[in-house]
């Protein structure tokens, strides 16, 4: 049964940067987030339909930030190259352009992203990840030594498919590399919004181990991983493989900080709730003094604090972003412009909200000019505050 601990409150999509005359039709749901105690796993009460949030116009591009080609471009040398790998959720192929294109073959629902896979020579399915999929891939292609898949499985409604899947389609000593945003990171950095409607689930190694084993694997090997707040890279294989000491460390460090009990919960959700208090505080206390505010990195995170601070343009100009395709948009749900870098990041702006705040180094390193002149970041992780 699922008992809900937190409510985020009304949601929009949280990559669905809009046009000012899509402002009408935004679609918004109710972000609650609840305790499964059975499998331990931290889940939303609703979930959001996948085509609404996955579809020809998605706008997060992988490959935005150094960190993470590095950080994708650093596993892909210690795989076999002979191997065949497969990948759900390529993106815009960040991770599987370090393979041969004979090798490796691309799931990816967003059709944008599809064809550009596709365009560099990888076989691409623009499609969902099902089990009727991965028969077809089997029949045409074979099993696969590695299944990966990177900040997807937890846009996945349902696991027990997706895993039920993933086992049909590994060779015999195959293994499933995945990596998500890790419960306990989440619950140390007070880091709420990795929950919005991409992330229905936020994964501890205690529930996976739960769902996978249901579905013929067992987690062999747990890295903790330092991209995206905090992210566990787990190892899977088929039931009986031999599992290292990781695992353990991993579920007893989890169980000290009581991620298997509803209660942990409840208090997390007391201090998200005084986070929002602390947040508006000093964005009110700017505000008053008549500081210009901007944020940095129009993240899908930030979607969440916007929304459930109720963070409008008034208390934060506009919100500067790398990535073309969100650019001259406004922000989901509060409305706040996205523009450029190069041209708004100038002497006037006095305070940065942190958005990606995940990529802080690799923004303190791009923004010295800033930092010299007295700029200040404001950050809510793990407490707000300002830096
Ligand atoms: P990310 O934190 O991965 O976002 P999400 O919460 O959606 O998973 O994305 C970081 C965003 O910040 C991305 O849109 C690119 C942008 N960005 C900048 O604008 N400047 C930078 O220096 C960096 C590192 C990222």
């Amino acid at each position: 049964m699922i008992k809900q601990f937190l409510n985020l409150g009304k949601q929009p999509i949280a990559n669905g940067f809009l046009q000012k005359k899509d402002i009408e039709t935004e679609y918004f749901f109710n972000l609650g987030v609840g305790f499964d105690d059975e499998t331990k796993l931290v889940t939303q009460t609703e979930y959001v339909d996948p085509p609404l949030m996955f579809n020809d116009e998605y706008v997060y591009r992988g490959s935005m930030s150094k960190t993470m080609r590095e950080h994708f471009k650093a596993l892909s040398i210690k795989i076999n190259p002979d191997c065949k790998v497969l990948e759900i959720g390529s993106n815009d192929g960040v991770f599987i352009k370090n393979f041969k294109t004979d090798k490796a073959i691309s799931v990816e629902p967003c059709g944008n992203f599809a064809k550009e896979t596709n365009a560099m020579g990888y076989t691409t399915y623009p499609e969902f990840w099902t089990q009727d999929l991965a028969n077809r891939i089997d029949l045409k292609h074979g099993k696969q030594d590695i299944i990966f898949s990177a900040n997807c499985i937890c846009h996945i409604p349902d696991l027990d498919q997706t895993f039920k899947a993933v086992e049909s389609l590994l060779s015999d000593h195959g293994t499933f590399i995945f990596e998500d945003p890790s419960l306990a990171e989440v619950i140390n950095n007070n880091s709420y919004d990795q929950i919005y409607d991409e992330h229905p689930h936020v994964f501890s190694v205690i529930a996976l181990d739960n769902l996978l084993q249901r579905n013929g694997l067992t987690i062999t090997r747990v890295e903790n991983q330092t991209v995206h707040g905090g992210s566990n890279r787990i190892f899977a294989k088929r039931i009986g493989a031999t599992i290292d000491d990781t695992v353990e460390s991993n579920k007893s460090y989890e169980r000290i900080l009581g991620l298997d009990q509803y209660k942990t919960f409840e208090k997390f959700a007391d201090r998200v709730k005084q986070s929002k208090v602390d947040l508006l505080r000093i964005l009110n206390g700017c505000k008053e003094e008549g500081k210009k505010v901007i944020a940095y990195g129009a993240t899908s995170k930030s979607t969440t604090v916007f929304n459930y601070c109720g963070i409008t343009p008034d208390l934060i100009e506009y919100i500067t972003d790398t990535t073309p395709e969100k650019q001259d948009k406004l922000s989901p749900g509060m409305h706040i412009p996205v523009v450029k870098p190069e041209d708004k990041i100038d002497d006037s702006v006095e305070y940065a909200y942190l958005g990606a705040w995940n990529f802080a180094k690799e923004i303190k390193a791009n923004e010295k000019d800033f930092i010299r002149r007295g700029g200040k970041f404001i950050t809510h992780i793990p407490n707000v505050r300002l830096i």
